[in-house]
């Protein structure tokens, strides 16, 4: 905790919860994206409807709509931003559940959604994803082999620990506090995404009236956060964020099980077997893209 402590000594130190406050947690490549899209778009439906125009998410990313905790890094001790944002806020991080300040782990009020996707699709969009973003400001991809990712990933030597070790930590405090941690299979959204946005939108106190599901109201945010729709609009196919990323490099594919094309069955069945060993006996299955919770 240490290490990371000082990494990112303004959100330990400064960062002051608010008991409305929502997190949206997950492990790198797992559908944030998605989950703050869909997040924004369910809280703010008064003020946004799906359909409208100048909806904000026809105009910005979704990460532009929902920011990082401790997005502004350096900056953040002097001028916490998320200090200023109205409540309820939302707020995402990648950040492993036992990192997260105590303040928010202790937290009467803070409410967490976990987005969990498997392993090796996790680690096949990662892998592409970096190769691109590092294209992009001119490095060298081609010495970036998959093989060299995936035995990382195997040893839990990549950003924010080992994958399985995250997932397992929010699962199990979904597990001991129901209430306040919402524990999401990427895999389960995508082939149930209006009963999965229902379980999110009454976690996060605001489900949908009947007059609202009478309206269309569900499927309309689904289909205003699918990735076909998020993809086609102007400001993700030629916007970039404030790093100079391409907007597009968030979305790709969007499917479950695309590792096939790319990891051997050698590699998937290593991968396997240390999930598999690693959450033996906790409830949570991440060998098979067929999870349900
Ligand atoms: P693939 O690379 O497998 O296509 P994150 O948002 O955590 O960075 O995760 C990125 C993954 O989520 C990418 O997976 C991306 O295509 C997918 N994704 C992004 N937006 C999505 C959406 N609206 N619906 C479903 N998947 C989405």
């Amino acid at each position: 905790e240490e290490a990371l402590t000082g990494y990112f000594p303004a959100i330990h130190a400064h960062f002051v919860p608010r008991p409305d406050d929502i997190f949206l947690a997950s492990f790198p490549k797992s559908g944030t994206t998605w989950l703050k899209a869909l997040s924004f778009a369910t809280l703010n439906r008064a003020a946004h409807r799906p359909s409208d125009a100048d909806h904000p998410l026809r105009r910005r990313n979704p990460h532009d709509c929902v920011r990082f905790l401790g997005a502004s890094g350096a900056d953040e001790a002097k001028d916490e931003p998320a200090a200023v944002l109205r409540s309820p806020r939302v707020l995402a991080t990648h950040l492993p559940y036992s990192l997260l300040p105590e303040r928010i782990r202790e937290g009467e009020g803070s409410r967490i959604v976990y987005i969990c996707r498997n392993p090796k699709d996790v680690l096949v969009s990662g892998w592409l994803f970096t190769k691109k973003t590092s294209a992009m400001f001119g490095l060298d991809v081609q010495s970036y082999t998959l093989q060299e990712v995936f035995d990382l990933f195997c040893e839990g030597r990549c950003i924010n620990g080992p994958h399985w070790q995250h997932a397992l930590e929010y699962w199990e405090e979904s597990l001991r506090r129901p209430g306040k941690v919402l524990f999401l299979m990427y895999e389960e959204m995508l082939r149930e995404p209006a009963s999965s946005l229902r379980k999110l939108a009454e976690f996060m106190g605001c489900a949908f009236s009947e007059e609202e599901e009478d309206g269309g109201l569900v499927d309309a945010i689904v289909e205003l956060c699918s990735l076909g729709e998020l993809k086609s609009m102007d400001v993700i196919k030629n916007g970039s964020n404030h790093l100079g990323v391409k907007n597009e490099t968030y979305f790709r594919k969007g499917v479950i099980g695309d590792w096939s094309n790319h990891l051997t069955p050698e590699m998937a069945e290593k991968l396997d077997k240390i999930v598999g060993d690693a959450l033996q006996g906790s409830g949570l299955d991440l060998s098979s893209p067929t999870v349900s919770n």
